[in-house]
């Protein structure tokens, strides 16, 4: 495979200790290294309040309460100074917090906005062969999915990861440092509740992944019905389309199902050990009080920095998820990031002159996959302003002719020149500016008439008309209560198939370029449409160098040229009465194009 992409699953977990990932990583934030060292001080005094508070209240307690050492009013009077110290302190903290969580927000979101753009604007500049291999779905997956998941790990992970293991080793120092026995009975509780933390994590993280393999399906599955949605109302399969949905859906709901479940037995049993906690403080540290080795103040205050203690164990557990799948996310979109499109372009060149037209296909070889070659070296040459029929059975490599020419793709070997140039040593854009393209399905935008003739260009009204006029549309936009402005497209009235072709003849004529190619459209339409086209293709062809992949005979009679395809290699090639005369594949399909013709008018 030539890009390696199609391997990664949704279902993969990253690696948390990637350091080449970090940095790449670390680098989207370093324009904003201001706000995010602003945010680690926020998170110092976050952390530096919460951890004061039972502090405050043992003070509060050994000094003022229980100290009857001091008169009763300054007591009460240090109370009171002490309880507003405290409201002025979980308000600077609850101040800092807020502001933390704005600024983590704020960058967060900033950087996955360049991010996204970073992203798609690369995406629209890769090759076709790499939206063969990656259907949109799984590309859209990166665009969203993915795009979230590092957004969640820039703000709810890295500074409150960092605030979360401060806040840990703060309580500790300071149990230690108030009665190192009492803390050190809670120190034995450590391990087991390691244990249990690092086995829910690894369930949580197994179920998360699960989930999302689930949602993945859904989503591929959703996208491949509702494009598909003809189809499945024609065949009648919206029965067994629903039965597949319901299947897929029953599945993420237990997996869901499952996921809350295991949340609901964590969560309690962090309580439990949580109370189990402060049950051993109360008893031991009780006694310790009544042994006089404890105040009562430090025994509150103790109980307090318990209850902080298991709020970041709490939160660790699930961060260290979060984590894994952002760091799984961050590699998908690093992959694709670094996927260079196989066609090169060199730079644009101010000075490349406008193609006098003449076009060389020489010993061309070219397959889509490997090992399954579609055109076998095929050579031709089309004169400046000269056209080219092409014809040819269904899959015998037409409209790959256009691919090659258009550098869609890159032939594997031999060369294609315009004007002698090789084309790959022209600027993608440059080249494909001078070569319009009318395709088998033409491309609606969504839009008025008048949008999707010009797309970007810019033009006086009379111009337009003209070009109108030539493409045949007055008849079509003049029934037309809004005309030019009536809107086509998503939502909006549905062009004919007929009607499609002439406006993809007024968009070439716009652009006016030097070679043309038309792909023409094998569905039939009216003869008084037929004829529109017949003149259309006229006007259009005129002047320039063309190739016509041609159904009709009206059109191939019209070339110079005429190449009869069979299998990704030429077959004949002549003028139509050469070919005629020859009384080889071209005169047979002709002769049943005529047969068929005549059947029609017969019946
Ligand atoms: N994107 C692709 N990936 C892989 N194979 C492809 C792709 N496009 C076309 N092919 C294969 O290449 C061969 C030639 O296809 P091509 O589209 O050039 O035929 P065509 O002559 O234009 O047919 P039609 O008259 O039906 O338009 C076919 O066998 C087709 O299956
Ligand atoms: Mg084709």
């Amino acid at each position: 495979m030539r890009y390696g992409f199609g391997y990664f699953e949704e279902d993969k977990l990253g690696q948390v200790a990637d350091i080449g990932l970090w940095r790449r990583i670390i680098a989207y934030s370093r324009p904003h290294w201001g706000k995010v060292s602003g945010a680690v001080i926020l998170s110092m005094i976050v952390i530096g309040s919460s951890l004061a508070l039972p502090y405050m209240i043992r003070l509060g307690i050994d000094h003022y309460v229980v100290n009857t050492a001091l008169e009763s009013s300054a007591r009460i009077n240090g109370l009171g100074w002490l309880a507003s110290l405290f409201v002025a302190v979980v308000i600077a903290g609850f101040a800092a917090n807020f502001y933390q969580v704005f600024i983590l927000e704020w960058t967060g979101q900033t950087i996955m906005h360049q991010m996204r753009q970073q992203l798609f604007d690369h995406m629209l500049g890769l090759d076709l062969a790499f939206f063969n291999e990656n259907p949109s779905g799984k590309l859209v997956t990166r665009l969203t999915n993915d795009i979230q998941n590092m957004h969640e790990m820039f703000t709810s992970v890295i500074v409150t990861l960092f605030n979360d293991f401060f806040q840990l080793a703060g309580i500790m120092a300071i149990l230690f440092w108030m009665n190192w026995r009492l803390a050190l009975i809670l120190s034995f509780l450590l391990p087991v509740i390691i244990v249990g933390v690092s086995w829910f994590s690894r369930l949580a993280r197994e179920t998360f992944r699960d989930i999302r393999t689930r949602l993945a399906r859904i989503n591929a599955f959703l996208q491949e019905s509702l494009s598909g949605i003809a189809v499945i109302q024609l065949f009648l399969r919206e029965k067994d389309t629903h039965a597949k949905f319901v299947e897929l859906s029953r599945e993420y709901l237990d997996k869901n199902l499952f996921q809350i479940r295991i949340f609901g037995i964590f969560m309690p049993s962090m309580e439990l050990f949580n109370a189990l906690a402060v049950g051993c403080i109360i008893w031991y540290g009780g006694g310790e009080v009544i042994r006089k080795n404890l105040s009562l103040g430090e025994l509150v205050a103790f109980i307090s920095y318990i209850r902080l203690f298991f709020q970041p164990v709490r939160e660790l557990s699930q961060k260290y998820s979060i984590v894994q799948s952002a760091m799984a996310s961050a590699e998908r979109i690093f992959q694709l990031l670094d996927m260079r499109s196989s066609l090169f372009s060199p730079e644009k060149n101010e000075k490349q002159a406008d193609f006098r037209g003449e076009v060389v296909f020489q010993n061309v070889q070219f397959s889509y996959k490997e090992g399954q070659p579609v055109l076998h070296n095929l050579s031709f040459r089309i004169p400046p302003g000269g056209t080219l029929a092409i014809v040819g059975a269904t899959g015998s490599g037409k409209s790959t002719i256009v691919n090659l020419l258009e550098r869609f793709y890159d032939p594997a070997s031999g060369a294609i020149r315009i004007d002698g140039r090789d084309i790959r040593s022209c600027n993608i854009n440059q080249l494909r500016r001078q070569i319009g393209l009318v395709m088998q399905d033409i491309f609606i935008v969504p839009g008025s008439i008048r949008d999707n003739i010009l797309l970007d260009l810019v033009m006086d009204d009379t111009r337009l008309h003209n070009i109108i006029e030539q493409a045949q549309l007055s008849g079509m936009i003049g029934r037309l209560p809004d005309g030019l402005k009536t809107m086509i497209g998503e939502g909006n009235m549905d062009l004919s198939a007929g009607q499609k072709q002439l406006l993809a003849f007024a968009r070439v004529l716009a652009r006016n370029p030097r070679i043309l190619i038309l792909d023409e459209a094998t569905s039939s339409v009216d003869s008084e449409t037929e004829m529109l086209i017949d003149r259309a293709i006229e006007t259009t062809l005129a002047n320039r160098t063309s190739i016509v992949i041609a159904h009709r005979l009206s059109t191939i009679k019209r070339a110079d040229h005429i190449l009869v395809m069979e299998q990704g290699a030429i077959a004949e090639e002549g003028s139509h009465d050469e070919l005629m005369a020859r009384g080889g594949i071209y005169r047979r399909l002709q002769d049943l194009q005529v047969n068929g013709q005549e059947r029609n008018e017969g019946e």
